[in-house]
């Protein structure tokens, strides 16, 4: 039977931030599933356009992907996304794999980062290797990409397990809630100084150099100088993180171990 496995990112134009990000998650799991046939994709097809325009490079979304391994003849097919929240991107290639699945004798798609309690607990000791080590006045703060799609409360549920697990960290978003306004306040209610700024996605692209990094007056950064905050600019995905990293492995693993459950089922 014909094996394949197909990595599904936003994308970015950023050749920097995709070598160190998704290229290398791409990698690990291609490594791991080594009876897989390795396969990406983009979601954002204005990225398709830009990469192909500028680069020659051909990248397929996630319903060519897919016509393409159905063509080719395969007839496993695990899809693992790179998305962080069950949100809008989530949900469409939810959708997509969907209308696939009566062409493929198994497909399956694997959870995002942020799903489950659990997965929740184990992003958050990630996030513990890349945070340093912070004086009583100092805290971290997180850039997400933020959403208006139902899963919204992902982020502050992010920071409330941060909390839980003794870190003092703040949760914002570019599009959505917490804005950077009410994070804030709450920094200046718990009489925070020093404010390590970091992105809560994969890569660190344009919304982390210029929206959260950026010189611009309405950057996170000079905002929270503004303020009068003293502002440590981390800037790296979470996709460099090691153990962010080895959490899609896990995902893409445990679409094999469902696969080897429906078996047993049948
Ligand atoms: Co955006």
């Amino acid at each position: 039977m014909k094996k394949a496995v197909l990595v599904v990112s936003f994308g970015t134009s950023y050749d920097e931030t995709r070598k160190k990000t998704i290229e290398v998650c791409e990698k690990k799991i291609s490594a791991e599933l080594s009876e897989y046939d390795f396969y990406r994709a983009y979601t954002s097809n204005m990225i398709i356009r830009k990469i192909k325009k500028r680069d020659g490079i051909e990248i397929n979304n996630p319903l060519q992907a897919l016509e393409k391994l159905y063509e080719e003849g395969y007839e496993e097919v695990i899809v693992q996304t790179l998305h962080i929240i069950c949100g809008e991107e989530f949900n469409k290639l939810k959708a997509q794999i969907e209308s696939y699945k009566p062409k493929f004798k198994k497909l399956v798609l694997g959870r995002p980062l942020l799903t489950y309690i659990d997965d929740y607990k184990e992003v958050v000791e990630a996030l513990e290797v890349q945070i340093p080590k912070m004086e009583n006045d100092e805290a971290v703060v997180f850039m997400g990409h933020g959403t208006f799609h139902e899963s919204h409360a992902a982020y502050p549920a992010i920071e409330y397990m941060l909390r839980d697990h003794g870190i003092n960290g703040y949760v914002g978003t570019v599009e959505g809630y917490p804005e950077i306004e009410n994070v804030i306040k709450r920094l200046k209610e718990n009489k925070v100084k020093i404010v390590n700024l970091m992105p809560l996605m994969l890569v660190a692209g344009d919304h982390a150099i210029n929206d959260m990094a950026g010189d611009e007056e309405d950057s996170w950064k000079s905002i929270l100088e503004e303020q009068g905050f003293e502002v440590k600019v981390h800037l790296q995905g979470l996709g460099e993180n090691y153990k962010i990293q080895d959490k899609f492995v896990k995902h893409a693993y445990d679409c094999i171990k469902q696969l080897k459950e429906l078996e047993v089922i049948c």
